[in-house]
């Protein structure tokens, strides 16, 4: 089964991940894993393995003993923007709630200002460190949304920029259309005009240039209403792209259950979300994207329903939320940290969130995710003597390897 294999990790610990092997974390000690073709090809214990034939055709990596997971993936970033909204958490921290900062022309409109200022190539060069940040802790695949121009031109530079980004770096991306973020202050008064432009304009617009794999909506008291959302999911499900949603995060308007009514991949934030919300997104198999780190950047109390969550197993992925307002955080390891500490999800659900049920809320379970025969050889080696490590322990990054398709990058 190791044959013509280009190369193999031999040594190794893997925490798969796999819900078929019947282990916590998909545990296998002990292990080689052969790559070919950008693919994972072979996983089997090191009794299995001819060393001898092996090498003939191989590059061996000894694991001596590391970790292997598969490779992070942040399912919620809106990373490439331009700007900075220090000055708001100053302002928050005298009083100032964030709603209001918003209805006052901040927050998101204030990074709409100066996205709008930028060129594409300048879009990318300050996203760059934000993008190297997730990498070097093991992400291998990134959501990455439009949502700060707000203006056919403006969005499509923004997926212009993520789809640089992606040309430029070892990672994938999955790049998702946020029109429906905020309303701009040319829609003043007019949001169904705007949700117009975004359904007859911008989203034709991305489908056409394949600029985007989804949409997403704000679906929110200070954003969009459930009907304007339900407009954007029609138009996304007509140009054949997935659905997330912003939802519960703020208050309840059941954005959830309308996204999952949709077949949304996942539905994001859910602080507010409802049983009957919940049962929704079972039934159609939508994943709760928890974000830690926007509930603890805001200072939220609410936690999101986890027992419920858990209860009608709806899967959970954990992601950064990295954005310029309300999740400043680029780091995927303290997100598994904060879901453990902050939303009481353990270790394991932490890190199933990072990798498998990510990949599903980037409907992309059949390729990428876990370490299986058959998916891509996107593979984390890490320094640590079990993957628990990997969400209680912060600021030390145990990274030996990151692997992309095969491919050892630069950490
Ligand atoms: O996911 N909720 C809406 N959007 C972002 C915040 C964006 C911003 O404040 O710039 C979020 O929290
Ligand atoms: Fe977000």
């Amino acid at each position: 089964m190791f044959k013509r294999c280009e190369k193999i990790w031999i040594n190794a610990n893997c925490a798969t991940l796999d819900p078929n092997v019947d282990a916590p974390y998909g545990c296998l000690h002990d292990q080689a894993v052969g790559v070919r073709g950008g693919q994972i090809v072979a996983i089997a214990s090191m009794s299995e393995l001819d060393l001898n034939l092996s090498s003939e055709t191989a590059d061996l990596i000894d694991a001596r003993g590391g970790w292997i997971t598969p490779g992070l993936i942040d399912a919620h970033t809106h990373l490439v923007y331009a700007g900075n909204r220090a000055r708001e958490f100053e302002q928050r921290l005298l009083g100032a709630s964030y709603e209001e900062i918003a209805r006052q022309g901040g927050g998101i409109l204030s990074t709409v200002a100066a996205t709008r200022n930028a060129t594409v190539d300048q879009l990318v060069e300050l996203s760059q460190p934000r993008l190297n940040a997730l990498m070097a802790e093991g992400v291998t695949t990134v959501e990455i949304k439009s949502g700060y121009g707000l203006s056919v031109a403006a969005e499509l530079n923004m997926l212009r920029a993520a789809k640089q980004l992606a040309e430029h770096n070892p990672v994938r991306v999955s790049a998702t259309l946020l029109g429906a973020h905020a309303l701009p202050p040319e829609f003043h008064d007019d949001a169904d005009g705007y949700i117009d432009l975004v359904c007859n304009e911008l989203i034709p617009a991305a489908a056409s240039e394949a600029l985007a794999n989804a949409v997403d909506v704000f679906c929110e008291n200070i954003a969009f209403s459930p009907a304007q959302c339900e407009r954007v999911f029609r138009a996304a499900r007509a140009h054949g792209l997935g659905i997330h949603a912003h939802a519960e995060q703020l208050s309840n308007l059941h954005g959830a259950e309308l996204a999952a009514s949709y077949g949304a991949w996942s539905a994001d934030h859910l602080e507010w979300l409802d049983e009957a919300g919940v049962r929704a997104m079972a039934g159609q198999g939508t994943v709760a994207t928890l974000l830690p780190g926007a509930f603890y950047f805001l200072r939220e109390t609410r936690l999101p329903p986890i027992e419920l969550l858990r209860k009608y197993q709806v899967p959970m992925a954990i992601a950064t939320d990295l954005n310029p307002g309300s999740s400043p955080l680029a780091s995927l390891q303290l997100m598994m940290n904060m879901a453990c500490t902050l939303f009481r999800l353990t270790p394991e659900e932490a890190l199933a969130g990072v990798t498998r049920h990510a990949a599903r809320a980037l409907g992309s379970a059949q390729s990428i995710g876990m370490l299986r025969e058959g998916l891509e050889a996107d593979m984390v080696l890490w320094d640590i003597s079990h993957p628990a490590e990997l969400a209680s322990q912060f600021g030390v990054n145990p990274i030996r390897q990151r692997i992309v398709a095969g491919e050892i990058t630069h950490v």
